[in-house]
């Protein structure tokens, strides 16, 4: 890494940073936030978050003086982000001079299974890997950028990424990481997939993910689960690799089931689905069938249902959306396969 060349007083950096759905689930982890089995999503474009972190030359060390979340000043995210910056303040030893404000907004509600750690933990890593990045006057080195995500969200490892995105080993001898997430290149040639989310409840998870994964260290599947989802994962690979969306479809259904499945047989158990979240699954399996479309569902950890197709049957499907699925949700929302994280501004004195 080169030295500093410039001291800055105040800078301001926005980033604007997805989420992503994961098609084969992360559920269980180990020491700091490793993966019990791999996983693979898609990055997406609209559910996304704004960040901007404004640096301030302080002689008083690192702390982060304000965090706003829709302009309103949130205690429990501040601190949350502080402890966060504070636990990898050997990663990006430069911070130890600035004074720190952060803004944030999501493009949809958070705590409610769309992964609003992935795309705010992500954008708040880019801005500080940006302000690093200058400071040393070097580019932002990606694979960082998704370890240190991680170290925040798990599932934030892989919003770093465009596309299809892997994190994790399926076999102690193959050569991915568990500490930082990658894009399958190999995957560009699969149709462009949309990902159209029911809105199906916006009140908070009851139970948060982290609670969740520790619930794993105990279940009485986990082998057997660690070990399924490591198969699903090849399987799923090689189902896209050769153009096959019915098995992708079957396999993403299966995790997303398998992810519910697990919830429901945990100790002490718990259920994210609501009454519509079962009924818009038995819309869709109905409609698949008498349509033959390509028309697939996966959920994260909420009653929301992702609605997963290829970008071609956008219009064959919208009638469907409005009719029949739209009257059992609060709203829907249309989302795309995405590029990642994009800077928006900055601003060096
Ligand atoms: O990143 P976390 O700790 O919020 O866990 C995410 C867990 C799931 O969203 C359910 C699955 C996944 O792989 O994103």
């Amino acid at each position: 890494m080169s030295s500093q060349t410039k001291a800055i007083i105040n800078s301001k950096i926005q980033y604007k940073s997805p989420s992503n759905i994961a098609f084969i689930k992360y559920w269980g982890k180990r020491h700091r936030q490793l993966p019990m089995n791999a996983s693979l999503s898609m990055t997406l474009t609209h559910c996304h978050t704004i960040t901007e972190v404004e640096f301030v030359y302080s002689e008083n060390g690192f702390y982060l003086n304000q965090f706003f979340l829709d302009d309103i000043l949130n205690l429990k995210f501040k601190n949350r982000a502080e402890n966060f910056i504070d636990s990898i303040k050997d990663e990006i030893p430069f911070v130890n001079k600035y004074k720190l404000n952060i803004r944030t907004t999501n493009s949809f509600p958070h705590s409610a299974g769309i992964a609003s750690s992935a795309s705010g933990m992500s954008a708040l890593v880019m801005c500080l890997l940006k302000m690093e990045a200058k400071l040393n006057q070097t580019e932002i080195d990606l694979q960082k950028a998704s370890r240190l995500s991680r170290l925040a969200s798990g599932s934030a490892a892989r919003s770093i990424f465009p596309n299809f995105v892997r994190w994790g080993k399926t076999a102690d001898t193959d050569n991915f990481s568990e500490d930082f997430a990658e894009e399958i290149v190999s995957l560009n040639s699969f149709p462009k997939l949309m990902d159209t989310i029911a809105i199906v409840s916006k009140t908070e998870k009851t139970v948060s993910s982290s609670h969740g994964h520790s619930l794993m260290n105990a279940h009485p599947f986990a082998e057997a689960r660690f070990k399924q989802a490591n198969d699903n994962l090849k399987d799923m690979l090689s189902a896209m690799h050769e153009n096959d969306l019915s098995l992708f479809g079957e396999i993403l259904e299966l995790e997303a089931l398998t992810l519910h499945g697990l919830m429901l047989s945990s100790s002490p158990s718990f259920v994210l689905l609501e009454p519509n979240s079962i009924a818009i699954i038995n819309e869709i399996r109905h409609f698949r069938e008498s349509s033959k479309l390509p028309l697939f569902f996966t959920i994260d950890a909420g009653p929301n249902i992702h609605m997963i197709y290829p970008e071609s049957i956008k219009e064959e499907v919208k009638p469907f959306f409005e009719n029949s699925i739209l009257p059992l949700s609060l709203k829907l929302i249309e989302d795309i396969q995405g590029t990642g994280p994009e800077l928006l501004s900055e601003v060096y004195e």
